[in-house]
Order: structure tokens, then C-alpha cells, then sequence
């Protein structure tokens, strides 16, 4: 038994299923949906004339209604993925022999690579790794190291303060003094990081540059040990051809003081522009602790010896890579960095 209204439905189905099949794109496809199934569709047109159709028919018209509807809606999802597969399978946009985009790497900064290579050094004779602050009071960074109080490094043109007295470290020595407050000998540390000076930037200096600390205090520890530690950390550096030598210097917190020349890594000790015709490379300011610094950190000078050093990391990696200009490592040029 059949009513105007479900012959309209079929109609609406066989259409719609027409439309659907012909239509070459989603856009289209939602179209057709919409004039359909759309809330101001066909169907819902016809639905508000389902109460006119006669009593026994509604069961009937009503279950028409469903099956047309979900008909619509099944092909609108098949046409839907259909064209989506075909659209994905469409090469002619590609071009294959374009060249390939490459991802860039990162890539670890001369100065930190340096600084790896010396602590991956010292960790391997036994030292740790201590760090300190790069904020410092006066007390670490300058009075417990034994520095004079009219010492020129403690004036402001050389040393940033800030309002409260407090200090931008001027060297990594202030980690010596944190390390032997907070712990009893023997202590065997290595210590880089940042340090600041009020210099006016050149070829060789930089107001923020690098530097290791080294320290190691116990009983009987001797000039010797410091030379063949230094020793070795040269040759692990720059070869088992490098060596050192030891002069006579001054600092406050070490008594004797040296300077620790390597010889040099360019010529080999022949002679030539980088070690101005010495054959020697200046590389590291050590000594023997003076016992006015193990006074001020509590330790009895009367039963540890120790000996400390402490170099800048960006003239290491300066005589390595062979740069000559600080200012590159803080340019941040990628074409710099990407040649390490
Ligand atoms: N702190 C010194 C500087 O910045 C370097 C130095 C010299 C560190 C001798 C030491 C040392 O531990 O014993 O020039």
C-alpha cells in the first residue's frame, strides 16, 4: 500500500543516490547532503507531512522515512571516503626530483665542547664536579681567597657589584671556598663556569668568558702531584707530545704561586706566531693553597697540603679550534658554530 508521501521519499532516495555518485568533489558532496538531510533539508520537509498520510499508513511511512534517510546518510559516507582515498592517491602535484629538505642539527657550542673534554679528564684522575654561583659575595669570591683589600681586581671598574654588595664571580676560585666550608678533606674537585670581568672587549677578552677550577687538598699533597696532574691533563688535551712547564708567579690564595705554560700546540715548541717565537703556550694560574685560605674555610694548615689551578676555557678552545677572536664564541654566527 503506497501514499504520495513514501513515493516522494523514494524519489528523494534515487535522486540522491544520482547526485551523490556524480559529484567529484567534498564540497559537492556536503551540498547534496545538506539539501537532503540539512535541518531545512527535503527530508525534513517531508517528515512534517508524515501526520497527514491516513492512521494505518504511518507505521509504514514512518519506517520509509528511516530507511531513506540512513540510505542518504551511508552514501554520503562511502562517496566521502571514496573521494578522499582518490585525493590522497594523486601524485601529479609532486615533483620528485626536487632536492630534499635537510633538518638541521644542533650542534654543541667550542667553549662547552672544552668544557666536557677537560671535566671528562679530570673525572678520569679522580676529581668531581662542584659548582658555585655565578652571584657571589665579596667574602667568597675575594676576602677568603686572601685577596689584599686593596687589590685592583676588587674595584668597580674591574668587577660588576650589585646594590647589595654582592658580586658577578670574577673566577671560578670562590667554588674552592664553598666546597672546603661544606666538606672535610681530602676534597678533589674540578670546577667550570662563568665568570665576569669589567674589561672592554677585544681579540682576547670578553666581560662574560669560562674558566676551570681545580682543587685537591689532603694530607701531603705536594708541588709534584700538581705538575704531573697538569702534566697529563696537557697531554690528554693536546697530545702525548704536549708539555709543561712551571714558573714562578703570584695570586693571593696560593703560596708558591705558578704559571703553567704547555708547550705550544702550533709549532710544537719550535717557535711561532701564536707563542710569539717562545714555544711555550701561558694556559693555567696554580700553586700550593696558601694556608691563610685553609684558615678561613677551617681547615688546620698544620695537617692538609693541597694544590688548586684554574685556566680559561675559551683560550683552550681558542689554541684547539685555532680561533683567533674571543668574540665569535658570542656572536652566535651559525655559520661559525656549524663548523665544529
Ligand atoms: N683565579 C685565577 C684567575 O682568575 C686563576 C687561578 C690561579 C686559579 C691560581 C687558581 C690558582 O686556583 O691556584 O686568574
Amino acid at each position: 500500500m503506497s501514499n504520495p508521501i513514501i513515493d516522494q521519499l523514494n524519489a528523494a532516495a534515487e535522486a540522491a543516490a544520482a547526485k551523490l555518485q556524480a559529484a567529484a568533489e567534498a564540497a559537492e558532496l556536503e551540498k547534496i547532503r545538506i539539501e537532503y538531510l540539512g535541518t531545512k533539508g527535503l527530508l525534513q520537509a517531508l517528515s512534517k507531512e508524515i501526520k497527514t498520510v491516513p492512521p494505518e499508513q504511518r507505521k509504514e511511512t514512518g519506517m520509509t522515512f528511516n530507511t531513506v534517510s540512513k540510505a542518504i546518510q551511508q552514501q554520503f559516507d562511502e562517496r566521502s571516503a571514496a573521494l578522499a582515498d582518490t585525493a590522497a592517491a594523486d601524485h601529479s602535484g609532486l615533483d620528485l626530483s626536487l632536492p630534499g629538505r635537510r633538518p638541521d642539527t644542533g650542534r654543541m657550542h667550542p667553549v662547552a665542547r672544552v668544557m666536557e673534554d677537560c671535566v671528562a679528564i679530570f673525572r678520569r684522575l679522580g676529581f668531581i664536579v662542584a659548582e658555585g654561583p655565578e652571584i657571589e659575595t665579596v667574602f667568597h669570591n675575594f676576602d677568603a681567597l686572601n685577596a689584599p683589600a686593596d687589590h685592583p681586581s676588587r674595584d668597580p671598574s674591574d668587577t660588576f657589584y650589585f646594590d647589595d654588595g654582592r658580586l658577578l664571580r670574577t673566577q671560578t676560585s670562590p667554588v674552592q671556598v664553598r666546597t672546603m666550608l661544606a666538606h672535610k678533606p681530602p676534597v678533589r674537585i674540578v670546577s667550570p663556569g662563568r665568570c665576569f670581568r669589567r674589561d672592554t672587549p677585544d681579540a682576547t677578552h670578553s666581560m662574560s668568558f669560562h674558566q676551570i677550577e681545580g682543587l685537591y687538598v689532603d694530607r701531603k699533597v705536594s708541588l709534584g702531584d700538581l705538575k704531573s696532574i697538569l702534566l697529563h691533563f696537557a697531554r690528554e688535551m693536546f697530545g702525548s707530545g704536549a708539555n709543561i712547564r712551571l714558573r714562578p708567579h703570584f695570586f693571593p690564595f696560593t703560596e708558591p704561586s705558578v704559571e703553567a705554560d704547555f708547550s705550544c700546540i702550533m709549532c710544537g715548541g719550535k717557535g711561532c706566531r701564536v707563542c710569539k717565537n717562545s714555544g711555550w703556550l701561558e694556559i693555567a694560574g696554580a700553586g700550593m693553597v696558601n694556608p691563610a685560605v685553609f684558615e678561613a674555610v677551617g681547615y688546620d694548615p698544620e695537617q692538609v697540603t693541597g694544590f688548586a689551578f684554574g685556566m680559561g676555557l675559551e683560550r683552550l678552545a681558542m689554541l684547539k679550534y685555532r680561533i683567533n677572536d674571543i668574540r665569535y664564541f658570542y656572536e652566535n654566527d651559525v655559520r661559525f658554530l656549524a663548523q665544529f
